[in-house]
């Protein structure tokens, strides 16, 4: 999969993507990250890339001509799937959509600032718009890094049997039962004996158990959305 991501602050992302199961899908392959500064793509000798409003509040707005710029010079070179603006107006971030998203194999996501974006952009170019959640963030920059991360973790070779994504929490729609490492005791606190048993099928139940009752009392709004 292809991702480019459309900032004003590129830098950001540095750490971001060069750790852990990020770093390994890139380097595997399956993960082509590339970070293109928007202000490159500014027409005049300042590289300005927002202005006031016509509209006359407060607050700047990004403007058209860096974005479009930018978006159209990577049309030239690739199909993409979906352009995908961050945006706390958009549709609400979820696991079903990160699992739609990561069979795609070209997407740009674009990041917002400032008051927000001229809004030709989001009618010209943009076709999803996600939030990752009702609160307000500066920019779109953690909210991409967010939305790559959960995309490209369920790329197909990206995840090892151990670090596998059928086990997540909302993959099944349940939220993921407790676990545990040893020691078996540590002061007078036990593992559940469960566990130390050596019964699969008891095991395999416990944890079937314990995810509902978790799923039922911590958000019982996601039990009967599948
Ligand atoms: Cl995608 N952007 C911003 N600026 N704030 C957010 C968000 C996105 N999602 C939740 N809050």
């Amino acid at each position: 999969m292809h991702i480019d991501i459309l900032t004003i602050f590129p830098d950001m992302f540095e750490g971001v993507f060069s750790h852990s199961i990020l770093k390994r899908a890139q380097a595997k392959g399956h993960a082509e990250i590339v970070l293109h500064n928007i202000r490159d793509y500014a027409t005049d000798k300042h590289r300005k890339v927002d202005d006031y409003p016509f509209s006359g509040e407060a607050g700047m707005v990004m403007m058209i001509e860096p974005i479009a710029n930018c978006i159209e010079s990577l049309q030239k070179i690739r199909n993409y799937d979906e352009i995908i603006f961050l945006t706390p107006d958009g549709e609400l971030f979820n696991q079903k959509k990160a699992n739609r998203l990561s069979i795609l194999d070209n997407i740009i996501l674009l990041c917002g600032h400032y008051k927000g974006i001229d809004e030709r952009i989001r009618e010209h170019f943009i076709t999803l718009e996600i939030s990752i959640g009702d609160y307000v963030l500066s920019g779109g920059e953690l909210a991409a890094a967010v939305l790559t991360d959960s995309i490209v973790r369920l790329i197909p070779g990206v995840l090892n049997d151990e670090t596998s994504a059928l086990s997540d929490s909302f993959q099944d729609g349940l939220l993921s039962p407790p676990v545990y490492t040893r020691p078996a005791k540590f002061r007078d606190w036990e593992v559940p004996p469960i566990l130390l048993s050596g019964n699969d099928k008891l095991i395999r139940d416990w944890k079937l158990q314990k995810a509902i009752e978790r799923t039922q009392e911590r958000r019982p709004d996601i039990l009967n959305e599948l």
